[in-house]
């Protein structure tokens, strides 16, 4: 990347870590399951805003490969509300022009939840207002571990000599190979750490940490952070102006 035009750029895509729900409910004297329903309802508000906005991709962490650890009807929990999530809003999301896609590992969901995201993917495949991508069962070393397990494969197969092995290749490879490299990862929760999302792919994204609950980080927040970072001067490794 070379030249004046390249060191700002618009922010087609970005993604969140949505973190916090757990606390918010605690606080509350609340069961951590009902902190994961109220911050179901701000994926709704802020899927609704994206394209307004000029967002064309917008990437959630729903359940990481880490998150197995949490109790068991925690993790029940999780999962039979994203079944519902799914079975909810699939109508809608499909009216509004809204291409949903996943990433991460499926094989260990189970079928029923399998069989509505992949029906959603199908029935969604024609639509490009906004795509929509969820990370369910999503760690960047299992992507990346499920990759070079395959490009081993093609190696040890022969459709591959290993010099020839490039980002493309790689990148190729991974789950999100359709989407472009994330412009803006936004925290929320006020935890300043990655946990294991899009490793491989935030290798030039900008990061914003904000102190705001998941469940309270409403669409006019959301439309402030992306606003904020619109200035920001990304060189891509290129010496500033
Ligand atoms: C994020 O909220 C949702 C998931 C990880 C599934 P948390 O449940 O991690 O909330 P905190 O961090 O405990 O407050
Ligand atoms: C990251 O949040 C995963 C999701 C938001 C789905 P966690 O709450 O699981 O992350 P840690 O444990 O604080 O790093
Ligand atoms: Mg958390």
């Amino acid at each position: 990347m070379s030249g004046e035009s390249e060191t700002t750029r618009n922010v087609e895509h970005v993604a969140i870590i949505m973190d916090g729900n757990g606390r918010w409910a605690t606080r509350r004297g609340l069961p951590r399951l009902v902190g994961h329903r109220r911050g179901a309802e701000r994926v709704r508000e802020i899927v609704d805003l994206c394209p307004d906005i000029g967002v064309k991709y917008l990437t959630l962490y729903a359940f990481s490969t880490e998150n197995w650890k949490r109790a068991e009807a925690e993790v029940a929990g999780l999962m039979s509300l994203f079944r519902r999530y799914i079975l909810k809003e699939a109508k809608k999301l499909d009216a509004n022009g809204v291409r949903v896609r996943f990433i991460g590992d499926r094989t260990r969901l189970d079928r029923k939840l399998i069989d509505l995201m992949a029906s959603l993917e199908e029935k969604t495949a024609g639509n490009d207002h906004l795509n929509l991508t969820i990370a369910l069962n999503y760690g960047g070393r299992d992507e990346l571990t499920r990759a070079v397990r395959l490009l081993a494969e093609d190696a040890a197969e022969g459709r591959i000599a290993p010099a020839d092995i490039t980002e493309d290749s790689i990148g190729y490879f991974l789950d999100t190979r359709y989407l472009p490299d994330p412009d803006l990862i936004i925290r929320t929760s006020g935890e300043r750490r990655v946990s294991n999302f899009l490793l491989w792919q935030a290798a030039y994204s900008e990061y914003e940490f904000v102190p705001t609950l998941w469940p309270d980080f409403t669409a006019g927040e959301f439309a402030e952070v992306v606003a904020g970072y619109s200035g920001r001067d990304r060189r891509f490794g290129a010496a500033s102006a």
